[in-house]
């Protein structure tokens, strides 16, 4: 997945040398630079969990963890690309608020990604998202997605340009939007 995602950015040129560290599987579309600073954030008790894979790959010099709650904490800052991946659903509400947050994070000329679900045709499509979503939907909660949604709030709050693709993934159809800061 996450090969398939960094190859797309590689494609519509947003990304010229990638840094992904993660030594195995190395692609030869790629260029590694396996000396990058690199961060995973997610709530406190997951980011124990992550630190025990990071320590299991000897990742431990080129992978920090935080642990907190990016709608309310800090997430650091001077990066080259913020990449989140199926998680922004939570924030759903306040999603302005935190993609500002994330584009203030971003060093000038940083790429943040968002990997989503993106529904479409009121809400009935892809199939396999709408299906995903139900027990949630039943339970009163909605954190699906529109098609669309994520890209219009980064432009609403200051991306440079945004753009998206739906790549076809083990889930089913998924949306990826890119959005630039200005340099
Ligand atoms: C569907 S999982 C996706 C996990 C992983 N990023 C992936 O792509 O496989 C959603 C993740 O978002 C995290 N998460 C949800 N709300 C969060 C918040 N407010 N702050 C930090 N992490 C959050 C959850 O703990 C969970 O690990």
């Amino acid at each position: 997945m996450a090969r398939q995602i960094l190859h797309e950015l590689t494609r519509l040129g947003y990304v010229e040398n990638i840094v992904f560290p993660c030594c195995s599987g190395r692609c030869k579309n790629c260029t590694f630079r396996c000396n990058s600073a690199n961060f995973a954030f997610d709530k406190p008790a997951i980011a124990e969990v992550a630190e025990t894979f990071i320590k299991e790959y000897e990742m431990e010099d080129r992978m920090e963890v935080m642990g907190g709650d990016y709608g309310r904490d800090p997430i650091g800052e001077e990066y080259d690309l913020i990449w989140a991946s199926g998680t922004l659903n939570f924030v759903k509400n306040n999603m302005d608020s935190v993609l500002k947050k994330i584009y203030d994070a971003l060093n000038p000329g940083g790429v943040f990604i968002s990997f989503h679900d993106g529904l479409t045709h009121e809400r009935t499509k892809p199939e396999t998202m709408v299906l995903a979503w139900l027990p949630t939907v039943l339970m009163g909660n909605d954190f699906g997605f529109d098609q669309g949604f994520v890209a219009d709030s980064m432009l609403r709050v200051g991306f440079k340009s945004v753009c998206s693709r739906t790549l076809d993934t083990l889930m089913g159809p998924m949306d990826l939007d890119i959005g630039r800061k200005a340099k």
